[in-house]
C-alpha cells in the first residue's frame, strides 16, 4: 500500500502530491504542523494535537481550514486508505501560494497537506537499554511554543547528534535545558519529576502533558521549572517524551553516565504507565 497524501481536500498517492514553488511554506517557512501517531490503528490524543494546531495557526493569524471534526474525518480516512498496522500522520498548514513578498498576501487560501506513512516503533531493546544524548546550544527563535515548520535549528541539532552517534540533541539556552530537538526533556531528582515550564522557549508536548498527568495521578511530585545543564548531568534519571519517542530513558549525556547508566525506576514506571494507557 503506497503512502497516502492529502492536498487541499483531495487524497492521492504520496508520490503524486505536489505544491507550488510559490507556496509560502516553501518560500518562508510560513506554516505550522502536527505529528500524530496511531496505537491499534487509532490516532492518539488527537484532540490535543488538533487544539495545538489551532493555537499554532492562530499565532500566525492563519484561518483554520477545517474544524476539529472535519480534520478527524480526514485523518481517519487517511488511516483507512493507508491501511498500515500503525501510522504516522503529518499535517501541515501554510499561508498559501502567492508571489514572494514578506507581508501577508490578501485573500489567499491556506495550503493544507497531510501525509500518512507507516510508523515503525522504536526497538524494544533501545527502549529497555535507554539512549545517549548530547547537549547543544539552543539557537532557535523566541516562539518555540508555535509548532512552526521553521525547523532549521532543530535540523542542525539532529545532524550534530547523528554525527556524535547520539539519539537526541538536548537544547540548552543560557545554561538551562529547554527541550530536545524532537522531544521534551524530563529529569528525576530525589523522586521529583522536573521539566521546563511551558512558555515561548519550549513546544508544549502532548506527550509531556500526558506523562505529567500520569506522574501526578500516580502520586509523584512534579515541578515545572528550569533545569540547569549541571542538574541534567547529576540527575538521578533523565528521559525524553514525545510522539515518536514515547517515554524514553537517557542513560548518558555528553558521554557522562546518568546515575548507574540504566533506565531508572521512575522512568520505567512512567514508561509502563504510558504503555498501559495507549495499549
Ligand atoms: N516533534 N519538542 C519539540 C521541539 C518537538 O519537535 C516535539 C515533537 C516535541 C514533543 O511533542 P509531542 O509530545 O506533542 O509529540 C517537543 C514531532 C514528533 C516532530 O517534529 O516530528
Amino acid at each position: 500500500m503506497p503512502d497516502v497524501a492529502f492536498v487541499n481536500g483531495t487524497f492521492m498517492p504520496l508520490a503524486e502530491a505536489t505544491v507550488s514553488i510559490e507556496d509560502r511554506g516553501f518560500q518562508f517557512g510560513d506554516g505550522v504542523y502536527e505529528v500524530v501517531r496511531t496505537y491499534q490503528g487509532r490516532p492518539f490524543a488527537l484532540d490535543a494535537h488538533l487544539a495545538r494546531l489551532e493555537r499554532s495557526a492562530a499565532a500566525l493569524d492563519l484561518m483554520p481550514s477545517y474544524s476539529r471534526l472535519e480534520w478527524t474525518g480526514h485523518i481517519l480516512e487517511g488511516i483507512r486508505r493507508a491501511a498500515y498496522p500503525e501510522a504516522k500522520i503529518y499535517m501541515q498548514l501554510t499561508r498559501g501560494v502567492a508571489p514572494r513578498e514578506h507581508t501577508y498576501p490578501a485573500d489567499v487560501a491556506p495550503t493544507v497537506v497531510m501525509t500518512v506513512r507507516e510508523l515503525h516503533p522504536l526497538d524494544k531493546s533501545v527502549q529497555e537499554a535507554g539512549v545517549e544524548a548530547m547537549t547543544t546550544e539552543d539557537i532557535r527563535w523566541g516562539r518555540c511554543d508555535i509548532k512552526s515548520v521553521n525547523l532549521l535549528a532543530n535540523v542542525f541539532a539532529r545532524q550534530q547528534a547523528k554525527q556524535a552517534r547520539a539519539f537526541e540533541a538536548i537544547l540548552v539556552k543560557e545554561g538551562l535545558v529547554t527541550e530536545g530537538a524532537v522531544s521534551n526533556v524530563m529529569v528525576v531528582q530525589g523522586g521529583t519529576v522536573v521539566t521546563a515550564p511551558e512558555g515561548p522557549r519550549i513546544l508544549s508536548g502532548v506527550t509531556r502533558a500526558v506523562v505529567l498527568e500520569l506522574a501526578r495521578s500516580g502520586g509523584l511530585p512534579v515541578q515545572e521549572r528550569c533545569i540547569s545543564q549541571a542538574e541534567l548531568y547529576s540527575a538521578d534519571e533523565v528521559f525524553l517524551t514525545g510522539t515518536t519517542v514515547e517515554v524514553l530513558a537517557v542513560v548518558r549525556v555528553d558521554g557522562r553516565v546518568i546515575h548507574d547508566g540504566r533506565p531508572g525506576p521512575i522512568t520505567r514506571r512512567l514508561a509502563a504507565d504510558f504503555t498501559g494507557l495507549v495499549g
